[in-house]
């Protein structure tokens, strides 16, 4: 007989949630993440303080940031942590809005779904809903130029809003603007600016208006004798990967010193060994070494005897750096340090930054070479500085290599809101319901942004609603510092266009994937003793908001 037996299929213990019960579990986690960093977005957002289990302190503005910090579980939740991972390797910024949007597309969604609108038709509606609105910021988008610093530097001060850099906001987008255009470069007609060729060095002591931006490279490093020169110029640099120490043997070996001048003639053979090591960088013609590995006492005594300047225990990225800059070589035999291999600085110099000492080494052969060294009052204080930089240099990197920027402050979403509406009704069908949807939900960024300025929410949408249904309107946005609705371009708010663009991308795909779930099947969750053990749990983990701060449900 049939049907009377259970067929067992999955193991013991794996839970299965199916059906709008899955779909709506699933909304709610997204949602829960986007509704926890909602407070932190735009120029009047607060920031957030992370206590991680090791009692370790973050506190920032950065989307991106604090959801990395979070321990999130959830695996829908996770999907949307996913999205501000990827807005911040595309842009750098916005990483905030992207979560927010997906936050409301699937909110709005929920209602659909309510309204028995299947999920499919709900994300074909998102997609087409997406490309047209991707369409229309490339309407909006104006042209910037790589050389345009001006703008650059506008770019660069609306990325940084809001997140605390002690009001040097204006200092340090200068700073983004000349580091990244003097690392930006044409290839194949196109411009890449990349900014890890831009070396960041953090030092706290001193204020964040003592940040400097140095042509040339910084390493956290001293001399290693006092008697070394402070400064030398005209440098010629031998970068060397090996110590300049005597080996130890690898097998143990044993030597018997029988009388007292058999100790003499070892310890000399070892001091001209050093001598000769330190003789073979002279002959070179280099007149300051950086090595990374070790330089022994004495090496080092000879090396400060000859008058030449030594660092050692530079990192392994700083050496291919240096090289690049100074045009010199890593060797790693001593007999192979030649002149050839030298790399070229105008200056190096060891230079007192609050109580530690750092090489400079400016007047690179290469002009491309910058660094910038990021201070502040605290070690927090200089991470978040560190933070707000990096937004500035990836939004003026990513200007540069497009080309294209908005005006921002919620002035291109409601733009897109109203003109998406005017798209929806072209289309018709129950799709044209999603598109309305995607549209209303756009209206999220401007709205939280009068939300969180204290502002009255309903009456600044209505209000731009307005506006930009004028054709002079179209850039009027949430003016959130003088408190009304204003031109964005005339409030000098302008964003790069790609930030825009894949903040819609990715919070859309997202919502659809979200949407698209009907059946969550689970692993039976592991014991810790049990995840010591061999490896299996295959999905472990999923279900349950477990890992969530409280409050966040
Ligand atoms: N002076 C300003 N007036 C009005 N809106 C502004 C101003 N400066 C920035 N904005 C707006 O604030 C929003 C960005 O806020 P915020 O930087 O907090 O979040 P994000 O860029 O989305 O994410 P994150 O910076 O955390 O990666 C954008 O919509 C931007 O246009
Ligand atoms: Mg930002």
């Amino acid at each position: 007989m049939l049907g009377t037996q259970p067929i067992i299929v999955l193991k013991e213990g794996t839970e299965s949630t199916r059906g709008k019960t899955a779909q709506s579990n699933n909304i709610m986690a997204a949602r829960a993440v986007a509704d926890a960093v909602r407070s932190t977005l735009g120029p009047k957002g607060m920031d957030k303080m992370l206590v991680d289990s090791m009692g370790d302190i973050v506190i920032t503005n950065d989307g991106a940031t604090i959801l990395k910090e979070l321990d999130i579980e959830h695996p829908a939740a996770k999907m949307v942590v996913e999205i501000s991972k990827t807005q911040d390797q595309q842009c750098g910024d916005g990483t905030t809005s992207a979560v927010v949007i997906a936050g409301e597309l699937l909110k709005k969604s929920e209602a659909l779904v309510e309204q028995n609108v299947h999920p499919t038709v709900i994300s074909n509606g998102f997609r087409l809903a997406s490309q047209q609105a991707i369409k229309i910021l490339k309407e909006i988008g104006f042209e910037v130029s790589p050389t345009d610093k001006k703008t650059l530097k506008l770019i660069a001060m609306t990325a940084m809003t809001g997140k605390s850099v002690g009001g040097e906001r204006d200092r340090l987008a200068d700073i983004a603007v000349e580091a990244v255009t003097s690392v930006a470069e044409k290839q194949d007609g196109k411009y890449i600016a990349d900014i890890d060729n831009i070396q960041v060095e953090k030092k706290h002591g001193g204020g964040v208006a003592d940040t400097q931006l140095i042509k040339g490279l910084v390493l956290d490093k001293e001399r290693v004798h006092s008697r070394m020169p402070r400064i030398v110029k005209n440098a010629k640099i031998a970068l060397v990967d090996s110590a300049l120490e005597i080996k130890k043997t690898e097998v143990e070996a044993k030597i018997q010193i029988r009388d007292p001048m058999q100790m003499q003639k070892f310890l000399d053979e070892e001091e001209n060994t050093l001598k000769a090591m330190v003789a073979k960088v002279k002959k070179s013609g280099a007149t300051v070494l950086i090595c990374e590995k070790g330089i022994d006492d004495l090496a080092q005594h000879y090396l400060a005897k000859e008058g030449m300047y030594a660092v050692r225990r530079v990192k392994r990225s700083d050496m291919e750096k240096l090289a690049k800059a100074t045009g010199g070589k890593v060797i790693t035999n001593l007999d192979d340090l030649t002149q050839a291999e030298l790399g070229h600085a105008e200056q190096v110099e060891e230079v007192k930054i609050s109580d530690s000492d750092m090489t400079y080494v400016t007047g690179c052969k290469n002009p491309k070479a910058v660094s910038i060294l990021v201070r502040g009052g605290t070690e927090h204080v200089v991470d978040e500085v560190e933070r707000a930089l990096h937004d500035a240099l990836r939004v003026v990197g990513v200007a540069i290599e497009d080309g294209v920027a908005v005006a921002g402050g919620g002035a291109p979403e409601i733009e897109m809101s109203l003109r998406l509406k005017d798209y929806a009704a072209s289309v018709g069908g129950r799709e044209q319901l999603a598109i309305e949807a995607f549209a209303e939900a756009l209206e999220v960024i401007p709205w939280t942004l009068a939300e969180n300025a204290g502002m009255d929410s309903i009456d600044v949408v209505i209000e731009l609603r307005n506006a930009h249904s004028k054709k002079t309107g179209r850039s009027y946005g949430v003016n959130v510092l003088e408190n009304k609705v204003s031109d964005m371009f005339l409030a000098k708010v302008l964003e790069p266009l790609r930030v825009k663009t894949q903040a819609i991308l990715s919070a859309t795909e997202v919502a659809s994937m979200i949407l698209r779930i009907d059946d969550v099947i689970a692993s039976k969750k592991l014991s810790p003793a049990e995840q010591a053990g061999p490896p299996g749990g295959g999905m472990g983990g999923m279900g349950g908001m477990g890992g969530m701060p409280p409050g966040m449900m």
